[in-house]
């Protein structure tokens, strides 16, 4: 049995919650919030024991054996740093951390602390990514040259929500824009050069950006991410034989269709029973079970290498954040 932590008790983190109860082996067994009120509330809501109002408490409790870190992106570097030194595993959200550097210093906390860390990609976990790889890895669509991919959500400008908030690390790319480039690295293994275009918007953060990413392995990779506008959020992925195409949501599809050139497609029903997150955290509990410190599906190199990605992005686009100055 894994005892969590959850740290941040906001909208993902009920998600997590939730997702935990479609879990054998995980119990949240506490949870930390700036607010005595909101933590309370969120541990009656989900009969968790342990509550604090104070994210540092969290890494004192000695109940807790891997800490999931839902906090704005702005905190993930400092949060992770506080429950690795603690001795915790960490599940961290997505975007990892604000830049590589960030994400540098994560990853080398965990190694000297001997302890788990993950990039909570969940997409990875799915059964529809899980498919995706395998048939592509059989050959089903020959070489994998390009993939498409775009993620784009219409939301309104409120400064003050964390999409919209320099502060707190907004913008297209880092929220959504991490789901396409991640899946390019997935079918296209890792980039080697980026041209981006953005738009930043009237708070300061990109509210659409674009970039074509030339792989080190020949492939081309297109992607899109808009905060809005509402974007196809699909994906085409076309090979020397065949193509997929995955649907809206490409970073959460139930199924796919694959195709060869001239032929019928093919639906691939990847369909489960639940929200998804449940397969990060089995991936989790599979990996400390199996003694591994981090991932193989989700690998902390590749973390790195897409937070470098972004870093590369942002800095054709002017995107520089407050944290960072
Ligand atoms: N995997 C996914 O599908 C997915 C989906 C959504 C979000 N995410 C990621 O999860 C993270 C949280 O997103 P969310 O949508 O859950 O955000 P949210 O609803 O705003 O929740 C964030 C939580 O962080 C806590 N927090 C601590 N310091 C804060 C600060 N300075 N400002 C604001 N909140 C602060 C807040 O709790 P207290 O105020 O009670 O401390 C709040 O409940 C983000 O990094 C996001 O990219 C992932």
């Amino acid at each position: 049995m894994i005892r969590w932590g959850i740290a941040g008790p906001g909208d993902i983190a009920d998600r997590f919650a939730q997702a935990m109860s479609r879990v054998d082996d995980g119990q949240v067994v506490a949870v930390a919030s700036r607010s005595a009120d909101r933590a309370n509330v969120f541990a009656d809501r989900y009969d968790v024991t342990g509550r604090y109002d104070d994210y540092r408490a969290l890494a004192d409790d000695p109940t807790v054996d891997a800490v999931y870190v839902a906090t704005p992106h702005t905190r993930h570097e400092a949060d992770t740093l506080m429950y690795l030194d603690a001795g915790k595993h960490v599940l961290c959200e997505k975007p990892f951390a604000l830049n590589a550097t960030q994400a540098r210093h994560m990853v080398e906390a965990a190694a000297d602390a001997g302890v788990f860390l993950m990039e909570a990609i969940w997409s990875r976990f799915l059964p529809s990514y899980r498919t995706l790889v395998e048939v592509i890895g059989v050959g089903r669509i020959g070489t994998p040259l390009q993939v498409d991919a775009d993620f784009g959500r219409r939301m309104p400008v409120d400064p003050t929500h964390r999409m919209f908030d320099l502060h707190q690390g907004g913008g297209a790319l880092l929220d959504l824009g991490i789901y396409p480039i991640q899946l390019c690295t997935l079918v296209l293994g890792p980039i080697e050069h980026v041209v981006a275009a953005g738009i930043l918007g009237e708070t300061g953060v990109d509210e659409q950006v674009a970039a074509v990413l030339r792989h080190e392995r020949g492939g081309i990779g297109v992607v899109k991410a808009a905060i809005r506008a509402p974007l196809t959020c699909t994906a085409r992925i076309n090979g020397t034989d065949g193509w997929i195409e995955l649907p809206a949501f490409m970073h959460c599809p139930v199924s796919f269709s694959i195709g060869a050139y001239g032929a019928d497609p093919e639906v691939v029903d990847c369909a489960f029973e639940g929200d998804g997150l449940e397969f990060e955290i089995a991936e989790v509990h599979r990996c400390l079970a199996a003694g591994l410190t981090e991932s193989p599906t989700m690998p902390l190199a590749e973390t790195v290498a897409l937070a470098a990605t972004m870093d590369d992005i942002r800095s054709q686009i002017g995107l520089v954040y407050p944290a960072e100055c």
